[in-house]
């Protein structure tokens, strides 16, 4: 195989060194990209009259046969080759010949890698988005089951406030939600073609730098030839911006991981989603969420790669930057694996323990903000009322009983406000529904939430 070195060099390559700065064997994931990037570029030298249209168009059908025979596995692009970039060009020249050595007219690797990888990441963050509305349409519909359902809600992991399941579920919605506003903006910023800066200052033939944007539906072109081709921040957005799906998705985890284990016992796992143990016969192991937990570490660690690669490069294209990669890769393959072992998880391998939650929430002092509420109402300030219900909390501990075992004479003693109706104004599901500020766990207000979601994912 000829290598498109210029005469400059006189002895071959190190074997080793060879392989070392070779990127083929990652970067070949770009072929479908590369190829497309060409096209386009062919087409804009053929109309530019840089080349003749002819020669044009023998450089464009050459590559579509390259494209055609990589998907019926005809070609396969790697060593020696150095990276996707040369594989395609030293095919297309064994291919159609000389006129081949033409389609690298006015460009450069810098601004065509640059170009490649934005094609790529363009496709991902569509794929991405999908998976995204998926898992929140998965995560709507048990919401949507479960408006009435209750779980206890925590802060500090200590039981606080009984909520709506639905609730629960639908702040995942949002946290979603604000992941693919995110994902959208990066795409915008993506979406920007550094085709025709080529090594980094332009060049002297009369290329037309909006004819190959356009034609690779590039939104905008960069108007800086140095920045178009040495700007990695697109690469760096989209990977801080897959590290929070992926935090989501990791709290999301440890939540499920915790409500199915004996202690909690708010949830199952069904066979489809849950392994054994090769030693101990009775475990079910959540091996999807626990999963997801430990990835999230891989796109972190991605992100902090590629920022230090980055911050000490000068000004413009260093090989530093062939490690764009690899992170980008992981990250995009991550994040995706992820988000659709999640919605899996949640369609068929998560049931919640209706019993063991509706118990869950009677079971505890997660309602005694309400009779402080209740003093409240009896005209009573909150400072005092919160005094009061602390009293009343300490009586019930050592009596190992719960608020509701107190019978009235036992409440007019803390305060002779008490009536018969603080045992309605104290249960559970009074307790949830009566919580109808704005955004509160109320049903009201879940259902109202429930609405817009709907609109929002299933219409
Ligand atoms: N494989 C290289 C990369 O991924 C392509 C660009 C090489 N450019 C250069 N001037 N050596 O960055």
């Amino acid at each position: 195989m000829s290598k498109v070195w210029s005469n400059r060099f006189d002895a071959t390559l190190n074997p080793f060194i060879e392989r070392f700065n070779a990127s083929i064997f990652f970067d070949k994931q770009l072929i479908i990209e590369d190829i497309d990037c060409s096209i386009a570029h062919a087409h804009m030298l053929g109309k530019t009259n840089v080349i003749s249209k002819e020669d044009a168009k023998k450089i464009i059908n050459g590559l579509k046969l390259i494209k055609s025979d990589y998907s019926l596995g005809k070609f396969k692009p790697d060593f020696p080759s150095e990276d996707i970039h040369y594989s395609i060009e030293e095919r297309l020249i064994e291919l159609i010949g000389d006129v081949g050595k033409k389609l690298h007219t006015g460009r450069s690797r810098n601004d065509q890698v640059a170009t490649d990888i934005r094609l790529w990441l363009r496709k991902k963050i569509d794929v991405i988005d999908n998976l995204i509305f998926a898992l929140q349409k998965s995560l709507f519909l048990i919401a949507e089951k479960n408006l009435y359902l209750l779980i206890p809600g925590y802060t500090h992991m200590q039981r606080a406030q009984p909520l709506s399941l639905a609730h629960h579920l639908l702040a995942y919605i949002e946290m979603f939600q604000r992941d693919k506003e995110r994902l959208r903006e990066v795409r915008y910023r993506v979406n920007i073609s550094p085709l025709g800066a080529a090594a980094l200052a332009g060049t002297k033939i009369k290329i037309n730098r909006e004819i190959t944007a356009s034609e690779l539906g590039f939104e905008k072109i960069y108007q800086n030839s140095i920045d178009a081709v040495s700007d990695r921040d697109f690469a760096i957005e989209f990977i801080s911006t897959s590290s929070l799906i992926m935090t989501h998705l990791s709290r999301m985890s440890e939540e499920i991981i915790l409500w199915v284990t004996d202690e909690f016992r708010f949830a199952k796992l069904t066979d489809k989603c849950s392994t054994g143990s090769s030693l101990m016969p009775q475990k079910k192991n959540p091996d999807v969420p626990e999963l997801i937990r430990g990835k999230t570490g891989r796109v972190f660690g991605n992100l902090q790669a590629l920022l230090t690669t980055i911050k000490g490069v000068p000004l413009a294209y260093n090989k530093d930057f062939q490690e764009d990669k690899e992170p980008l890769f992981d990250t995009v393959k991550t994040v995706s694996d992820c988000l659709q072992a999640m919605t899996i998880l949640l369609n068929e391998g998560l049931v919640f323990n209706e019993n063991n939650l509706m118990k869950a929430v009677e079971e505890d002092f997660s309602n005694a903000t309400d009779i402080a509420d209740y003093l409240v109402n009896k005209d009573i300030p909150f400072r005092e009322a919160y005094q009061i219900v602390g009293k009343i909390v300490k009586h019930c501990m050592l009596r190992k009983i719960l608020f509701k075992d107190l019978n009235i004479e036992e409440f007019k003693k803390f305060n002779t406000n008490f009536q018969e109706d603080i045992y309605e104004f104290i249960h559970p599901t009074n307790v949830v529904k009566s919580r109808n500020s704005l955004g509160g766990t109320g049903f009201e207000q879940v259902k109202r939430q429930l609405d817009i979601w709907k609109k929002e994912l299933l219409d």
